[in-house]
């Protein structure tokens, strides 16, 4: 079986660091939030298309450089953004009957072995993951009748026009068919110009009660490593040689921090240097990232190669060297 991927979107609530690097490859607990997602697959699925929008090119080299030790990917870029639907079309030939399709900014412990078994058993056209949320302005949401049968849905709804508290988590079964309904060659919003008019078709909601989180804002990305860690998913390793303080942190290759300190939850990319004095908590530091003697970084997310100055203090930031185009 194979899954179709979503790779595009240009990460605007995550700029800087998104000038240079796709929001995917942003690393969270050890790894990209793209490699998180591709966790979720199930042994059943062994293939994967990458449909792959803004730096579709720094994707394909990635997964060139960290080949995925279970599955075989392809990636298909867009000459322009197609939006989700228009991504799906034009990559999904030859994708297969029944695909998983996949959101690469998901963060979860959703089980697809259990929604594809679920699919199956309805006989579904298709099967969406939902997930109960407090707000639901930002997602999709879903109204589902007694047998799960979803039937409305409406993306980034007005509070008072959303049906229910239970939104599409990113995680879904499709029938290959599906592809069809798409326009091809053009901008398309799946959420938005599909979904709502094949409902009829029978397309059914499977409800998570594990964690989730669209990784997509700099809090929900902290947010998410905070819970990959907790749920033991994380890169979780032993603090630098000469480092104090406490994990659970994920350190890469080559990284220095002799009398630097930790708070919990922090990932420390490849070639990162945390100087005497300095202190890290709950953040994301990307490779060659250097944090000055005595400065302080919380809550924040620093871009490859970025300098914070002797004796600073960085507090919810988004920091890189990285300019617009
Ligand atoms: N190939 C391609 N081309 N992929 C795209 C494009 C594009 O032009 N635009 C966005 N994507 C990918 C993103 O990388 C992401 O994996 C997925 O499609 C959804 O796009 P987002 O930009 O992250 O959308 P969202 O978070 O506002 O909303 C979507 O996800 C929510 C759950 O996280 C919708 O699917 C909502 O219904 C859903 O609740
Ligand atoms: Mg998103």
């Amino acid at each position: 079986m194979q899954a179709l991927v979503l790779i595009g979107g240009f990460g605007t609530r995550l700029r800087p660091v998104t000038y240079d690097l796709p929001k995917q490859l942003i690393p969270i607990a050890g790894k990209p939030m793209l490699y998180h997602a591709l966790d979720l697959l199930p042994r059943e699925v062994d293939r994967a298309v990458f449909a792959t929008g803004y730096k579709a090119d720094v994707i394909a080299e990635y997964v060139r450089a960290h080949p995925h030790p279970r599955l075989a990917i392809r990636t298909v870029p867009e000459a322009e953004p197609l939006g989700t639907g228009g991504g799906m079309r034009n990559a999904g030939d030859g994708i297969g009957d029944p695909f998983v399709l996949l959101n690469s900014d998901v963060i979860s412990d959703v089980n697809v072995t259990a929604l594809l078994a679920f699919h199956r058993e309805r006989q579904a056209y298709g099967t969406m993951y939902l997930h109960e949320v407090e707000d639901v302005r930002p997602y999709g949401v879903a109204a589902l009748d007694a047998r799960d049968r979803i039937e409305r849905f409406v993306e980034k709804p007005e509070p008072a026009d959303a049906p229910s508290r239970w939104i599409n988590a990113g995680v879904h079964v499709w029938a290959e068919s599906v592809l069809e309904q798409i326009p091809r060659g053009r901008p398309v919003s799946f959420e938005r110009e599909i979904v709502p008019g094949i409902l009829d078709r029978g397309v059914y909601g499977f409800r998570s009660h594990g964690y989730w989180e669209d990784a997509g804002t700099p809090e929900r990305l902290l947010h998410a490593q905070r819970l990959l860690f907790d749920g033991g998913r994380g890169g979780a390793s032993p603090l630098p040689s000469g480092a104090s303080g406490t994990g659970p942190v994920a350190v890469g290759r080559g990284v220095s921090a002799d009398g630097g300190s930790f708070g919990p939850y922090v990932t420390l990319s490849d070639g990162v240097s945390v100087r005497a004095g300095a202190h890290v908590e709950n953040s994301v530091l990307l490779e060659g990232a250097v944090v000055g003697a005595g400065a302080t970084v919380r809550n924040s997310i620093i871009g490859p190669n970025f300098e914070i100055p002797p004796g600073r203090h960085v507090l919810d930031a988004v920091l890189a060297n990285a300019r617009p185009p």
